[in-house]
């Protein structure tokens, strides 16, 4: 640990050779004027010991160590609970270059809002100086960060989220290249003014320049806006690097799935936040299933590349999972559950008389009386969530008990198919494979999702968002589709089979509102399906988006569910699809600057099919 003051170059740890970093960390904090600065060594000791401070303001509880041991509670702001799309800007040189999708203002007029900012807004704190790798140490794969926060809880974080630490200036070296990632709370002290348990600033900006592969972030404290390796780095700023590299940065999970043969594949699926991504990462197969298994590569990100031999390779450039917790149980997941034993940091849920945790969807039985996620007295008739809905755990994906063997494998694993996935109560079936890559593409770029609690705004409102990168996609959404395509093109040009498309829906509803798909582990009836589609095994139904499975071609073994419901969840309403083509056309007009020609080529043969 090395807490030591701003102006005392002397003090720069040795561990630190790069004297540009140097230049920068003095420049920023010139710029913000923290009290200190401390130079995170990333060992658990350090971690402990800031955490310790953090009980001692009130911004952690350190829960009951008989019960969940080494583990901490925070409790944000309610004002700062979520990501902030609309305050989340890509600065690019124009506005079509971020396109229409995303929210632009010009770099110079921006760095000059920014600098007003950012004078002082550390005063009074510590700046935090977070080394980071998204990606194993070292693998040619991997790109460094640096992250500057007045934020502890953000350092704490990150040590759980990515590889942080020393070994990092071992890499760097004295001139390795990193992406800079400056970050405040935006409240700075007075002298002698108590500060709050989470400080914020009712102004956001969550900022990137890719360019110059800057991300600027000022106002919240949780999640995605504050830890910048996650969406900002792995996902903004990687997504324009992949586009100028021939990569992909995608917000997929990536799983293994064993079959009782021995037979392994890697599958790369992409849901929007809250949809069910780390629930799907860990999937239990049920009992009927014996002798299948599901291995976690990742739960949220995956950095993919091409191979020499023509495949695609995928890495989760991340090593931590930042999930969310209500609906998380003992039945929909139990992996999840037992990675959350002990060193878990919580956000946001609520605490038990005994010193533990509770969200919604937790037990059966909510416990009588809790203390919510806002400080209050809670009980089950009290009308209010104990848990906010969009509260998280942060936990080291090596407690995951599935983990996959090849998770921290440098050289990634390689894909046999995409799954894209949204949240929607009607209108997209069970599942549908893609008859060719164009076809995927063409299912992913108009995916509709409900919102959900994981951003700011209204939940529950059906939105367009293409390959679940509405928020993420770093540049301009038709350029990222032609991406995607040419990616196919030169792909297919090589003798390796391209990976299969397919897209799913969870989440079908019935007249009552209620999920008619039981989900989660018997996810794996489809999942199964799809390995068997790509051997070539299985048989389905050529329909006007693809091919789905009939009642047949599923296995149903231990598992209740008619013919009646799997009509429910998989009937194709006509009309609906016609409304659903309109939106498709709203989001194509939306995308009509370089939006590719293939995928409007795609819409009229699929609404001539529909027509017929
Ligand atoms: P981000 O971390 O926000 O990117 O989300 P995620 O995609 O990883 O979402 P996660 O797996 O954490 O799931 C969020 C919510 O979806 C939880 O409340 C789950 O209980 C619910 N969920 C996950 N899988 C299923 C499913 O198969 N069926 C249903 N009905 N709900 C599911
Ligand atoms: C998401 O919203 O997709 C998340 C959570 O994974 S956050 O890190 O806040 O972006
Ligand atoms: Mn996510």
């Amino acid at each position: 640990m090395n807490a030591v003051l701003s102006n005392t170059s002397q003090s720069i740890p040795s561990f630190v050779k790069h004297p540009a970093l140097i230049a920068w960390v003095q420049e920023v904090a010139a710029l913000t004027q923290p009290d200190q600065i401390f130079w995170c060594d990333g060992t658990q000791e350090e971690y402990d010991l800031l955490c310790a401070a953090m009980v001692k303001s009130g911004t952690l509880r350190r829960l009951n160590d008989a019960k969940r041991p080494n583990s901490y509670l925070a409790w944000s702001d309610p004002s700062d609970v979520a990501r902030v799309e609309d305050r989340t800007y890509i600065c690019s040189e124009t506005p079509e270059l971020a396109g229409p999708t995303n929210n632009w203002i010009a770099p110079a007029e921006m760095r000059g809002t920014l600098n007003g900012l950012f004078t002082g807004c550390m005063k009074g704190r510590t700046l935090y100086v977070v080394p980071f790798s998204m990606g194993p140490l070292g693998s040619p794969i991997a790109h460094i960060g640096v992250e500057l926060s007045d934020s502890p809880y953000v350092a704490v974080n990150m040590r759980l989220m990515t590889r942080m630490g020393k070994a990092v200036y071992d890499v760097l070296g004295t001139d390795g290249e990193y992406v800079p990632c400056v970050h405040t709370v935006g409240k700075p002290l007075a002298a002698g003014e108590k500060d709050v348990s989470w400080p914020c600033n009712p102004t956001k900006y969550i900022v990137h320049f890719p360019e110059t592969r800057e991300i600027w972030s000022y106002g919240s404290g949780y999640g995605g806006n504050a830890l910048l390796g996650k969406k900002c780095f792995a996902l903004r700023i990687a997504s324009t690097m992949g586009r100028d590299q021939g990569w992909l940065a995608e917000h997929m999970l990536i799983l293994g799935v064993t079959s009782p043969e021995g037979k392994k594949h890697h599958i790369a699926a992409a849901f929007p936040s809250a949809c069910g991504k780390t629930n799907f990462a860990m999937l239990i197969p049920p009992k009927s299933f014996a002798g299948w298994k599901v291995t976690t590569i990742g739960d949220d990100i995956a950095w993919i590349k091409p191979g020499a031999d023509g495949r695609l390779y995928a890495i989760n450039p991340e090593a931590g999972y930042f999930g969310v917790a209500p609906g998380t149980n003992d039945k929909t997941n139990s992996n999840c559950m037992a990675s959350l034993k002990e060193n878990v940091l919580f956000t946001n849920v609520a605490l038990t008389d005994d010193g533990d945790v509770w969200w919604e969807g937790m037990t059966k039985e909510a416990p009588a009386h809790l203390i919510d996620w806002t400080g209050q007295d809670w009980t089950p008739d009290c009308g209010r969530k104990a848990a906010h809905p969009n509260a998280r755990f942060t936990v080291a994906a090596a407690q995951n008990p599935v983990i996959d063997e090849n998770w921290d494998n440098p050289e990634g694993v390689a894909i046999d198919a995409f799954i894209f996935g949204g949240r929607r109560s009607t209108t997209v079936p069970l599942v549908t494979q893609a008859r060719d890559w164009v076809e995927g593409v063409y299912m992913a770029a108009t995916m509709g999702s409900e919102t959900t609690a994981a951003a700011a705004g209204q939940q529950g409102i059906v939105r367009r968002d293409p390959f679940a990168m509405l928020p993420f996609c770093g540049y301009n959404m038709s350029d990222y589709f032609n991406h995607w395509l040419e990616l196919g093109k030169k792909l297919s040009a090589s003798s390796a089979k391209l990976p299969g498309i397919f897209c799913v829906n969870w989440f079908r509803t019935d007249e009552n509102g209620k999920f008619v798909w039981p989900g989660f582990g018997e996810n794996m009836r489809v999942l199964k399906w799809m390995l068997e589609r790509i051997e070539g095994k299985a048989s389905g139904v050529d329909h006007v988006f693809g091919t789905s499975p009939s009642y047949a071609d599923l296995s149903w073994d231990g598992l209740e569910f008619t013919q009646a419901q799997f009509d429910m969840i998989t009937s194709i309403d006509k009309s609906a699809w016609i409304t659903e083509f309109g939106l498709h056309e709203e989001l194509f007009q939306k995308l009509s600057h370089h939006l590719p020609v293939q995928l409007k080529e795609t819409k009229a043969k699929l609404e001539g099919r529909l027509a017929a």
